[in-house]
């Protein structure tokens, strides 16, 4: 873990700064994501959005990407933020994409622009998460 003292203020603070490089043109609706794995190494991301609009992609996947590319994970903690309303909640997509990388108990921090407004889990955001394909990874096939 990161020492259970880590200040999720901090990531909140990451979340804000990624929200302003958000690339968000056709919504117009900023967001931005943080995380801390369990070995305290943070991540940050934004929106990308395109003008083929299905290939735009959220926050939450740019960090994700950027600890996978690091070698990072599992999440301890993740923060998502938007602009424009209080307490943004993580796309099923991304719940999916989180889950895949944290653990049950892996909190997320739901925040706006009074910071940090409700704390959660991922297990409480995507109960019953799919997860039956098989094998863990890294154990063979
Ligand atoms: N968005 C995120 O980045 N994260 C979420 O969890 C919810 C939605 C983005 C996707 C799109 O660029 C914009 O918000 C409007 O849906």
């Amino acid at each position: 873990m990161p020492n259970t003292e880590y200040d999720a203020t901090r990531l909140l603070q990451l979340a804000r700064q990624a929200m302003a490089k958000a690339y968000a043109p056709y919504s117009q609706f900023p967001v931005g994501a943080a995380l801390v794995t369990v070995d305290g190494r943070e991540y940050s991301g934004c929106n990308i959005e395109n003008v083929a609009y299905p290939e735009g992609w959220c926050a939450e996947t740019t960090a994700i990407a950027h600890m996978v590319m690091d070698g990072g994970g599992p999440i301890a903690e993740l923060a998502v933020i938007a602009e424009k309303v209080d307490a943004v909640t993580p796309c099923g997509g991304c719940r999916q994409r989180i889950a895949e990388f944290a653990r049950p108990d892996t909190k997320i921090h739901l925040c706006g622009g009074d910071g940090i407004v409700e704390t959660t889990t991922i297990a409480a955001l995507l109960p019953k998460a799919f997860e039956h394909l098989g094998d863990e990874p890294g154990e063979g096939s």
